[in-house]
């Protein structure tokens, strides 16, 4: 691709997310979504509201055989990640898919291979790694303030916030419920702000009380459908890498608390650091100080990581979240999965 040139997009899936990129894509600079595929004609009606240019398409294959496609945003359901991904790859197109980027390591392994074997991109779409808050902590850590990182603390919890739309509720196309859709959102981005160490072993936990149950209680997140809801409520996780570094994860779609929290707390052996507010701690001329920065930068964390995207295929900019990112965060939500199911702790390979 010719520096300056403006990259044609094809979106496939274009239902809530979809459409957001579909928005966020108009902000961008260099690139313009061309085209949308989606299995539902609605899902297309209300992608051409937003952007009457685009041609709209009921299968993603014939999106592919359009010669004005640069790249493709992949934003289906997540057991719908892999083939389109596979076949964009093939087609010669680099790739955003969305997260989680598969439905397990299997075919998030596969995917990555595409990549290689195609020589085109395979982004993830983590975009909390790309926020003014995790980039604060990650040069924090850089930098050496916090010293060895000891200890992580990652809550990504709602209090009753079970998707009423979509697929969120069923195992069979999501993998999973909150430590698959929200908790790999905080667990992607601390991993990445701890500087990506190897997980080598993990617990969990997964509880289903209230999601199959009809609602007993009013919530703002509407009612959800409660005979085909499969997935977890809560999922706890516990993390060991080779740095000597544990991590724990909490998630939950509806939980008896007092409300929402999603924070990553880290414990470093020199300092430690807080997402929300950010914070640093550190002990300096004989006190303890929380040093919060009065201004971190603003911006809206899509236009970051679709804007990361495009940069990374127009001027070959290295990527910040590639697919072996994702690998390894699905090997921490399948392990987590896993020994919650066994009931033991599981290594992570
Ligand atoms: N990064 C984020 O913050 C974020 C937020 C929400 C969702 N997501 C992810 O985005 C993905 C989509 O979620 P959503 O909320 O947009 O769900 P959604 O149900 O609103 O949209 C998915 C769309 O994919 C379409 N689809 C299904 N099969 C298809 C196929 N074979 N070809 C083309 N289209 C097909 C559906 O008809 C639907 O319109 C999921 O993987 C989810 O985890 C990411």
């Amino acid at each position: 691709m010719k520096k300056n040139d403006t990259i044609g997009i094809g979106i496939i899936g274009s239902g809530g997310i979809g459409r957001h990129y579909i928005n966020i894509f108009k902000k961008v600079k260099g690139a313009r979504v061309v085209a949308a595929a989606d299995v539902h004609p609605q899902a297309l009606a209300e992608a051409q509201k937003l952007e009457p240019s685009i041609t709209c398409y009921p299968h993603y294959r014939d999106l592919l055989k359009r010669k004005d496609i640069d790249a493709v945003a992949v934003c289906t359901p997540n057991k719908l990640h892999y083939q389109p991904t596979l076949d964009a790859l093939a087609s010669g197109r680099p790739v955003i898919v969305e997260k989680p980027m598969a439905m397990n390591a299997r075919d998030a392994a596969a995917m990555c291979a595409a990549a290689r074997k195609a020589k085109r991109l395979l982004m993830i779409g983590f975009q909390w790694r790309f926020t003014p808050a995790a980039q604060f902590m990650r040069k924090a850590i850089v930098r050496g303030d916090l010293g060895k990182i000891l200890y992580v603390r990652c809550q990504a919890l709602r209090r009753r916030g079970i998707p009423s739309w979509g697929v969120f509720g069923r195992k069979d196309i999501q993998g999973g419920g909150p430590m698959i859709d929200i908790g790999v959102h905080i667990l992607e981005m601390a991993h990445y702000v701890i500087g990506r160490p190897t997980p080598i072993a993990a617990d969990g936990s997964c509880y289903t009380y209230l999601g199959n149950k009809k609602p007993a209680a009013k919530c703002s997140w509407g009612v959800w459908d409660h005979k085909t809801y499969t997935v977890e409520d809560l999922a706890v996780g516990f993390l060991r890498f080779d740095t000597g570094t544990s991590l724990t994860i909490e998630s939950s779609f509806a939980a008896h608390i007092e409300k929402d929290v999603w924070n990553v707390q880290i414990m470093g052996e020199k300092g430690g650091a807080l997402l929300d507010p950010p914070t640093i701690f550190k002990d300096d001329m004989g006190y303890m100080f929380n040093n919060t920065p009065a201004f971190l930068g603003d911006g809206d964390s899509f236009q970051y990581k679709l804007q990361h995207f495009v940069d990374c295929i127009s001027d070959g900019v290295a990527c910040d979240a590639p697919g072996e990112d994702g690998l390894v965060v699905q090997k921490m939500l399948d392990s987590i999965y896993a020994s919650s199911t066994a009931g033991k702790s599981v290594s992570i390979r």
